[in-house]
């Protein structure tokens, strides 16, 4: 079982990137060494009536400087993220992590990396270790010291979703790999969804790796079927304890959980990934 740790991080740096989306890099003690694409930290709020934490992606790790970087929407008033968009330099945070599978990379093969609305943050260090030729390949999923998994540099083209014209990351994007755009009024890229900005630009991949709404995430499952792909997705639904505890945040599954003999599998614990073929979308 892979670590995980309870930290105190001290907030370097926070910026808002527009339209309630900000930016935030803390500086952690062994999290960011001990992460890999595709898992999550979970957040507490300074605010003490603010219970449970909340679920962030990690889009940047940077291993050398132990800095993790958080990109979050604030959500409304008096939320948890409404509490995080206030921290400046210096704060402190209380942090868990790294939890989560993170994503598993299939060597050699030319992969699509897509990401819809606050789901586009965590495929860009995904980009980023693929490129690095640092992420998991099936097999090693169950290691500790997951940061020192290596892999296949491979192939990618990165298809990113936003609403309209407030996207974001997208430079970052774009230095990683070859990068399209879908936004639903039309106002970047392709007008539409993912899966028209793939038809409009004729691409063509072997596997999906993806995150954002369920939607999203439904539609590149029949795209990949259709197409005889692999896909893989991450499930940002809401979560309570984070760490396996309290069941709220299960999705149904095709085969049975050996243990409690039932078609559920927790997303804090046995995803947020999941073979798209395994689970209900
Ligand atoms: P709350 O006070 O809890 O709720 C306020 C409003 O937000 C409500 O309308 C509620 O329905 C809605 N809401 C709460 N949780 C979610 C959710 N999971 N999805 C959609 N709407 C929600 N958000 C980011 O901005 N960036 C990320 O990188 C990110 N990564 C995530 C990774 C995982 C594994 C998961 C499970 C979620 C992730 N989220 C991410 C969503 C984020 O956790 C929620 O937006 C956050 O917990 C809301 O907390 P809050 O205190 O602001 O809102
Ligand atoms: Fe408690 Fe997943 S959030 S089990």
């Amino acid at each position: 079982m892979a670590e995980k740790y309870e930290e105190i991080a001290v907030v370097v740096d926070q910026s808002s990137l527009g339209n309630g989306i900000y930016d935030l890099t803390l500086k952690t003690d062994k999290i960011a060494k001990a992460a890999k694409a595709g898992q999550f930290v979970s957040v507490y709020s300074n605010d003490k009536s603010k219970l449970l934490p909340r679920p962030i992606s990690l889009c940047g790790i940077n291993r050398d400087d132990d800095t993790i970087r958080l990109v979050y929407r604030v959500t409304g008033e008096g939320t948890g993220t409404e509490d995080f968009s206030r921290l400046v330099m210096g704060d402190k945070v209380r942090i868990l992590g790294p939890l989560g599978n993170g994503f598993t990379v299939q060597p050699g093969k030319k992969a699509f990396l897509i990401g819809g609305g606050i789901g586009v943050p965590p495929m860009l260090q995904l980009a980023r270790d693929i490129n690095a030729g640092i992420v998991q390949t099936p097999g090693e999923e169950k290691n500790p010291g997951q940061a020192a998994c290596k892999g296949a540099v491979c192939d990618m083209n990165i298809v990113m979703g936003y609403r309209d014209e407030n996207t974001f990351l997208l430079d970052e994007f774009k230095e990683q790999a070859a990068s399209f755009v879908a936004t639903e009024d039309g106002s970047v890229g392709t007008k539409g969804n993912v899966i028209d900005a793939i038809k409009e630009n004729a691409l063509e991949a072997d596997v999906i790796y993806a995150c954002g709404p369920m939607p999203m995430l439904r539609a590149l499952k029949a795209y990949a079927a259709e197409h005889d792909m692999d896909c893989f997705v991450s499930m940002e639904e809401r979560m309570a304890c984070g760490i396996g505890a309290c069941l709220a945040c299960v999705c149904k599954t095709k085969d049975k959980d050996a243990h409690s003999n039932v078609n559920n599998k927790r997303i804090c614990k046995e995803g947020p990934v999941f073979d798209a073929k395994e689970v209900e979308l």
